[in-house]
């Protein structure tokens, strides 16, 4: 079950590595809590059950690519669960997928964090994201985009210390308003 091309990741407290089913637990943990899915997505949710955290750990799983993964980011010291980082493709809103693809354009890499709230304000996810630039560096990527709810100020706060510009809100992705930011590498 190891991902095709999903390397671990080093920062100086952190370790991204591929998520596994030995982490079944903490996944359902992260995302049985409202604190953290209220900004994610576009409808009010929680996962509670195991059968969703294992789908969810095998979905993050396959998300594995080139300049792409679902990370699960943990304490170099102590092996600590904190979360879950990401690089993958963003979804463009339905309304625009079919026009860009004729186009013949590559979609757009998104970058994106998901922290357990006992984690939050350490700095923790800017560090996470600094470890997902270098990579999306190393594998060639010229830009990444993250886009927050625009009221989710702590997401926005992490996108601008790690360099990213807001350009505003758009309605390019998930079919849904969001708070835009993007980097080029
Ligand atoms: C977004 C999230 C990862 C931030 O985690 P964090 O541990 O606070 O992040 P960090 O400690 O690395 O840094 C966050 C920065 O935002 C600031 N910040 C954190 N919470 C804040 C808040 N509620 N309001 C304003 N600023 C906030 C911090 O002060 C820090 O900036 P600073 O270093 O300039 O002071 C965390 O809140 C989370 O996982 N939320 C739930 C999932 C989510 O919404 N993910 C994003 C989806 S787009």
């Amino acid at each position: 079950m190891t991902p095709p091309d999903l390397p671990t990741l080093l920062s100086t407290r952190l370790r991204l590595r591929a998520v596994t089913e030995d982490d079944t637990a903490f996944v359902q943990d992260l995302y049985a809590r409202p604190e953290v899915t209220e900004f994610i997505g576009t409808t009010d949710w929680v996962e509670t059950t195991r059968e969703q955290s294992l789908a969810r750990i095998h979905r993050y799983r396959a998300a594995a690519g080139r300049a792409a993964g679902i990370w699960l980011v943990e304490t170099v010291e102590g092996r600590r669960a904190l979360g879950v980082a990401l690089l993958k493709p963003i979804p463009r809103s339905v309304r625009l997928a079919d026009s860009r693809a004729q186009a013949g354009l590559a979609q757009d890499t998104e970058i994106g964090w998901h922290l357990h709230p006992d984690a939050w304000g350490h700095g923790y996810a800017i560090e996470a994201a600094r470890a997902l630039l270098a990579h999306a560096r190393r594998r060639g990527l010229t830009e990444v985009v993250a886009v927050t709810h625009p009221r989710n100020v702590a997401s926005q706060r992490v996108a601008e210390r790690i360099g990213m510009t807001h350009q505003g809100t758009t309605d390019r992705y998930y079919d849904t308003t969001c708070a835009l930011f993007t980097l080029t590498l």
